[in-house]
């Protein structure tokens, strides 16, 4: 991970606050918040729990919040999300912002399962085969936002760019108006639900395997494909099963599943609707009174939304009645957060994330050719 972990002499010790309990924070949270003002932006994903995002000036999804990093004026932008997401808002940060990630374990399982190591290693071995120059001009490589920042610069250096759940149909138009072939990190489950829902069917698609040569495919199957899919997924998602979708709809007649697409193929075929976590609030949102819902996404976001539907004469349910947690998003905690701002207002920056200058030119351009493509 390119991130400084920096407790400068004077700061306040994240010792002192993880003793105490979570909503001891609560005011002085908003004390420091207040008191920093304009100075600061605090953004939440909608995986965070209540106690922190209520603190947020601007919630959202992937898409989002980098878009709302990126256009904002403040100095300190404290992310209540994942490493992946703090990481893109400091390579699209203007100089002299400086972003904050309150707790640095707060990182995300399926971004771990593309090294940039292993990635330039299957580039190598698919130019070898004659399917791509170095350059992309055969096959252009997509990342999603997901991934390390070397991994964004990557596809940025070979003509590739990154996207979110929310534009990655539209990024996948990009790279087939560039060449023929795209390689997509690391989500399977996403290139997949997305080439498909473009026309493609799963024939040509290829599961690339770091762990083994050629990404465990022969040479005419990574010829005939058109999609070749990393073989990562998110296992907060993959729990959520078609039997699932079965299950509530035999339970609540007329119900409507929604689904994020790092859900299975299967899951997805069954679904009534897929979207980016904003995508399914506003699916909700815009819902007629009396409309019920089953949602296959991360449990907060199911609990907040069903506490909102029902004022509403909604229904909300999760898809998976076990409920799904991401622990990392998790580890953003009350504490984390108090912690960050008030060594803020002691002139201390905490838990920095920044990305290297040679790592950044290149991730830069992946990620504002993602913004250019519409959520
Ligand atoms: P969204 O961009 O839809 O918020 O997704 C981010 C994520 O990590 C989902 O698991
Ligand atoms: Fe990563 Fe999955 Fe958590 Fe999203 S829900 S941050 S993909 S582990």
């Amino acid at each position: 991970m390119s991130s400084t972990a920096v407790l400068p002499a004077g700061a306040c010790p994240l010792e002192n606050y993880l003793t105490q309990p979570d909503h001891t924070m609560d005011a002085r949270i908003a004390a420091a918040r207040e008191a920093l003002g304009k100075t600061t932006l605090i953004l939440g994903h909608h995986y965070q729990r209540d106690e922190v995002i209520r603190f947020a000036g601007i919630t959202g999804d992937s898409y989002k919040l980098a878009k709302a990093g990126a256009e904002s004026a403040a100095d300190f932008i404290v992310f209540c999300g994942v490493h992946f997401m703090a990481e893109s808002a400091d390579v699209l940060g203007r100089e002299g912002q400086q972003v904050i990630l309150p707790d640095l374990n707060a990182g995300c399982s399926m971004a771990d399962m593309a090294e940039i190591g292993q990635v330039e290693e299957a580039w190598r071995q698919l130019v070898r085969l004659g399917l791509t120059d170095d350059a992309g001009a055969g096959m252009t490589p997509m990342t999603y936002m997901n991934s390390t920042a070397a991994i964004k610069a990557f596809c940025g250096e070979r003509g590739g760019l990154v996207c979110t759940s929310s534009n990655a149909k539209g990024a996948f138009a990009w790279g087939f108006a560039r060449s023929p072939k795209v390689f997509f990190l690391p989500d399977q489950h996403l290139g997949r639900n997305t080439a498909f829902r473009m026309g493609i069917p799963l024939e040509e698609m290829a599961v690339w395997d770091p762990f083994q040569i050629l990404g465990g495919n022969t040479p005419e199957r990574l010829r005939k494909a058109r999609v070749i899919l990393w073989k990562g997924h998110c296992s907060v998602h993959q729990r959520f099963l078609p039997e699932h979708v079965d299950h509530v709809r035999a339970q609540y007649p007329g119900i409507h599943v929604v689904v994020h697409p790092e859900c299975r193929w299967e899951v997805c075929r069954k679904a009534d609707s897929i979207g980016s976590t904003e995508q399914i609030l506003k699916t909700i949102r815009e819902a007629p009174t009396g409309t019920k819902f089953a949602v296959g996404t991360e449990i907060h976001l199911v609990n907040r939304a069903a506490k909102l539907a029902a004022q509403q004469g909604k229904m909300v349910i999760t898809l998976d009645d076990s409920g799904c947690l991401c622990t990392t998003m998790f580890r953003i905690s009350p504490k984390h957060l108090c912690w960050a701002l008030e060594n803020l207002l002691e002139g201390q920056v905490v838990h920095r994330i920044q990305v290297s200058v040679e790592v950044k030119r290149w991730a830069r351009v992946a990620l504002e050719r993602m913004l250019e493509i519409q959520a």
